[in-house]
């Protein structure tokens, strides 16, 4: 007899979402990492898990719990996440919320690096696979993909200009501003349970009201569902 969970609208679909920041090692003891909570990832992650998907979630550290009945994939490093990802295709829907590092060390040492006698001390970077491009050119690309777009200006025409570079389908895009110390109290999105959304689809942009989180992450994937099944009649 069918499971109660075939009769859910994402039943038999493989969701694949990346959440959390990246870290990436200068030394055994110092890395480079962006700010990211995970929570909107893994809301969409338990949203796809509602709706009936095999959801693979792939996440960097995060100190919050993963959402029940998805299957999770811990990660540190950007290029960890990349090759999770790869090894996790096909999917159906990827979801790419991560916060990925841009750059990583090109040398990172294997001991504390100790401090010079230069006040100046300079580090090459060198730049990481991008997750998201890859699964836009990728041949088994999926039926959905759909970004994140994290912005201090310019919001729409850059959410506009990565859904085109990336080639993905839709760009959840926000604004992000923090102070630039290590104050975060008056920031917007990092940590916060609210997020306020562009949702950009093919050259249309829609702007969503402040909401929670969730729900943000409910009325996504209700997008979603819809669109899978334009897509297939
Ligand atoms: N992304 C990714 N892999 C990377 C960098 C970004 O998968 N190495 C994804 C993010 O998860 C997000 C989207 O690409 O879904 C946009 O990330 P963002 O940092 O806003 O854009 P970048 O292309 O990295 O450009 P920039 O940081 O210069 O704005
Ligand atoms: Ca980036």
């Amino acid at each position: 007899a069918p499971s109660e969970n075939s009769q859910l609208p994402l039943a038999g679909k493989h969701a694949l979402v990346t959440s959390g920041p990246t870290i990436e090692p200068i030394d055994s003891v110092r890395f480079i990492a962006n700010h990211s909570s995970g929570k909107q990832g893994h809301a969409i992650a338990a949203a796809l898990a509602r709706q009936g998907a095999t959801v693979t979630l792939v996440c960097g550290p995060v100190t919050i719990d993963p959402p029940l009945g998805v299957k999770l994939v811990s990660v540190d490093t950007a290029q960890q996440m990349y090759d999770a990802c790869m090894a996790a295709l096909p999917a159906d829907i990827a979801v790419c919320a991560a916060a990925v590092a841009d750059w990583r060390a090109q040398s990172p040492q294997d001991h504390k690096m100790k401090k010079q006698a230069a006040d100046i001390m300079t580090l090459n970077l060198v730049k990481n696979p991008d997750i998201l491009a890859t699964l836009g050119h990728h041949q088994q690309r999926p039926d959905l993909l759909i970004g994140f777009a994290a912005e201090t200006e310019n919001l729409e025409t850059n959410a506009q200009q990565k859904r085109k570079a990336k080639n993905c389908d839709w760009i959840v895009g926000n604004l992000v501003t923090t102070s630039s110390g290590a104050d975060l109290s008056d920031d917007l999105v990092f940590g916060h349970d609210k997020n306020t959304i562009i949702l950009v689809r093919d050259g249309t942009s829609e702007a969503w009201p402040q909401m929670p989180k969730t729900d943000i992450a409910d009325k996504l994937v209700a997008a979603m569902i819809t669109t899978l099944h334009q897509k297939s009649t």
